[in-house]
């Protein structure tokens, strides 16, 4: 069976993910239909070394398609997911437009599968990249020693700006007036702390997200989530120092054993031998790092732990596209 598929930001950096990630995978596409702001059309992509045409989006784009897949920010997130779904599309939408809202699904394959019950036409979101890097490596820990705290410190790629936040650094880096400002301040030589904008008690958007994402993908309100998120001068993958307070005793030799067992982690943990988590060693590939894995002797049953994944590609491409692999599974049972 092969699927008609659209790409909503096709242009963009996920988008272009998107595209190369559905080839790698061997989605069974029948149908590619790439579509973009009318700034793209005309441009072209290619896919499994064919050129295919990038177009403004209009309603008729949507006319059989059978999976669209979103990265083109909330605004057309909010105009066009809903157009698509009246077309019988299955939307898969990397904004936040939709994440929050309690029909729906906010799904990590390896998290959270389940909250996918059924193939018909709606929207399911992607969940932020800085999300879902840490619930990947806390639901192992929340399922066998249950989860109270997490304190995270994220340092974030500027590519998880879009190619704005990449044009940015490499402008600054090459001493150029910069094309466009993706960040408040010269990012190369800073770290920022500062995603999107600021709420009122303080904390930044992207850190309200991440807490209630989290919450959300791991089923549970109760879990107390304290971020701190910041821009650093790194193009591509996401780190952060994560913190967590568990609910009951653990050994760290168990949670090695346990987190080098789970799919999609990969373990790398030997401080004698300087080896663990770089953003270098994350991009470009799928897998989530983990490291410094240590106790932290500050609170009952704590934790720490390094944590580092390519956003474009498990915080988003990836992560779609395998959302996409579960639709298909269930629509074919
Ligand atoms: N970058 C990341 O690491 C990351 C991770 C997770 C989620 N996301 C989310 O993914 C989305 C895209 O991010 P990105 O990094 O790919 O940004 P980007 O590089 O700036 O690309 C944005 C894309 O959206 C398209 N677009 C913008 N406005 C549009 C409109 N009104 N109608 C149709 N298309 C429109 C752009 O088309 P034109 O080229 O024609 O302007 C472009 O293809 C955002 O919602 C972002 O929050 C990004």
């Amino acid at each position: 069976m092969r699927y008609t598929v659209a790409v909503v930001g096709a242009s963009g950096l996920v988008g272009r993910m998107m595209i190369k990630v559905l080839q790698e995978r061997s989605f069974p596409v029948g149908e590619l239909r790439l579509l973009a702001s009318e700034r793209s059309a005309g441009a072209s992509l290619s896919f499994w070394g064919e050129d295919y045409p990038v177009r403004e989006v209009v309603a008729d784009a949507f006319e059989n398609v059978d999976i669209a897949l979103f990265s083109a920010g909330s605004t057309a997130a909010r105009r066009w997911a809903p157009v698509a779904v009246e077309h019988g599309a299955v939307v898969i939408d990397n904004s936040s437009a939709f994440r929050m809202e309690l029909d729906v699904p906010l799904i990590v394959p390896e998290v959270n599968p389940h909250a996918l019950q059924d193939a018909r036409p709606r929207i399911i979101a992607n969940p932020n990249c800085s999300t879902i890097q840490m619930v990947i490596t806390l639901k192992p820990l929340q399922k066998r020693y249950g989860l109270r705290r997490i304190v995270v410190c994220t340092y974030q790629a500027v590519s998880g700006a879009g190619q704005k936040g990449v044009d940015q650094l490499e402008d600054e880096l090459q001493g150029r007036l910069p094309r466009t400002r993706a960040f408040p301040h010269a990012i190369a030589g800073n770290a920022i702390p500062q995603i999107a904008q600021f709420e009122e008690d303080g904390f930044t958007v992207e850190e309200r997200k991440m807490i209630h994402e989290t919450r959300k993908i791991l089923e549970d309100e109760s879990i107390g989530v304290s971020p701190t998120c910041v821009r650093i001068p790194v193009m591509h993958a996401h780190s952060e120092a994560v913190h967590a307070e568990l609910r009951t005793p653990f050994e760290i030799d168990d949670v090695r054993a346990l987190l080098a067992d789970c799919p999609g982690i990969v373990l790398i943990d030997d401080p004698d031998a300087t080896a663990y988590p770089l953003a270098t060693m994350a991009a470009g590939s799928d897998e989530v790092y983990v490291g410094r894995i240590r106790r932290d002797p500050s609170v009952e049953h704590g934790i720490a732990l390094w944590v580092v994944s390519d956003n474009l590609r498990k915080g988003a491409a990836t992560n779609a596209v395998q959302i996409a692999e579960l639709w298909r599974t269930i629509r074919e049972r």
